[in-house]
């Protein structure tokens, strides 16, 4: 018989930490026991699981003890630090942050796509970011078939991907805008409220912003294939779950909308949301909360030969983070991959 295995939540009382404790209990994961980890500041409070309440404890390097399996959701310096000791104990981590994304030692996976990527894992597997594991869900079904050569992306992207802080942020000014004061800002380097920020993380040399290159460099290795051109601008939206993408690929062979469609409706996690004439098609309000990766007002790039425009929604907590993570996990305990080789 399989061993059902202890659980470390790590990150535990930030919004994706609640979110795999959720997901967790929704998805039935079978465990003997979740401990939920996150800074000293929380040490001693209280997260729900599911009907009970989890005490949390201070992250530790001795946290990992007799634990089989980590999330890991607390930023990437928390990552590099803990998560090479939670290994060196036998713990297999699914890790959210950036720090090891790009790793080539560590597998970069999405489970529509490149489930078989876990079968090297040597103890680390990077969790995608959000943006682009709803845009490689639905470009994978259509890679297969008709290979994409290029991909242009622009995304509406929701605060709750900054964290519990930026969520309290667009509160706090939609608040204080109604009250006629002044916006106070302290997380993003303007007001978010009934504003666009055409600035998600840091600018590098190359004028891009990381979050911008994440999903060129995530994209080719998710994908398995360098040669897919990738191009993104990621602007930060005043909504608080769900983002958003407009998506334009040209790929080698043509695909008419309609054939799309019947492919994306087959493909698994993806929602075909596309009835434009009965005003229905992906919006943040739609998924949020939804497992599912919405794709809708699929239609025929008329610029170019072989071009198809998109729009894709999904809930950034969950698929872009929380359910793609705890997803892994099960993977790995079904392919019986849950051990640090
Ligand atoms: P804490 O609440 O104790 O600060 P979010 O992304 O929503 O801001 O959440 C970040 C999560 O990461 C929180 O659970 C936070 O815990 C946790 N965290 C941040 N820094 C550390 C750290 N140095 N050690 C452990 N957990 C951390």
């Amino acid at each position: 018989m399989k061993k059902i295995p202890v659980v470390a939540v790590v990150g535990a009382t930030g919004a994706v930490g609640r979110e795999m404790l959720d997901t967790l209990v929704r998805r039935n994961f079978p465990h003997a026991e979740v401990r939920a980890l996150a800074s000293s500041r929380s040490a001693g409070t209280q997260v729900e699981f599911g009907s009970k309440k989890l005490t949390v404890q201070e992250l530790t390097e001795d946290s990992f003890a007799g634990v089989d399996l980590a999330l890991f959701s607390a930023g990437g310096s928390t990552s590099e630090k803990f998560a090479p000791c939670a290994v060196k104990s036998g713990c297999v981590v699914v890790d959210n942050s950036s720090a090891w994304r790009m790793d080539p030692a560590v597998p970069l996976v999405v489970p529509e796509v490149n489930p078989g990527d876990l079968s090297w894992h040597k103890g680390i597997i990077a969790n995608p970011n959000c943006s682009t594991i709803q845009m490689v869900v639905a470009l994978k079904p259509l890679h297969d078939v008709a290979r994409i050569k290029r991909v242009v992306v622009s995304t509406y992207q929701a605060v709750s991907g900054t964290g519990q802080k930026a969520i309290v942020e667009l509160e706090n000014q939609v608040r204080q805008l109604f009250n006629g004061q002044e916006a106070t800002n302290s997380v993003y380097p303007h007001r978010i409220a009934f504003n666009c920020l055409p600035q998600i993380d840091v600018f590098l040399d190359n004028e891009y912003t990381k979050e911008e290159m994440k999903m060129v460099l995530e994209t080719k290795k998710i994908m398995g294939d360098d040669s897919i051109r990738v191009t993104a601008t990621t602007v930060r939206v005043p909504v608080f779950y769900g983002h958003s993408e407009s998506v334009n690929i040209e790929t080698e062979k043509k695909i008419t909308s309609k054939e799309a469609r019947a492919i994306l409706s087959q493909a698994p996690g993806v929602r075909v949301f596309d009835n434009p004439g009965e005003k229905i098609y992906p919006m943040p309000i739609v998924a949020a909360g939804e497992d599912d990766t919405f794709v809708g007002r699929i239609r025929e790039d008329e610029s170019i030969e072989n071009g198809l425009n998109m729009f894709v929604v999904a809930d950034n907590i969950r698929k872009g983070a929380a359910l793609n993570a705890v997803q892994i996990a099960e993977v790995l305990l079904e392919r019986g991959l849950l051990r640090v080789p």
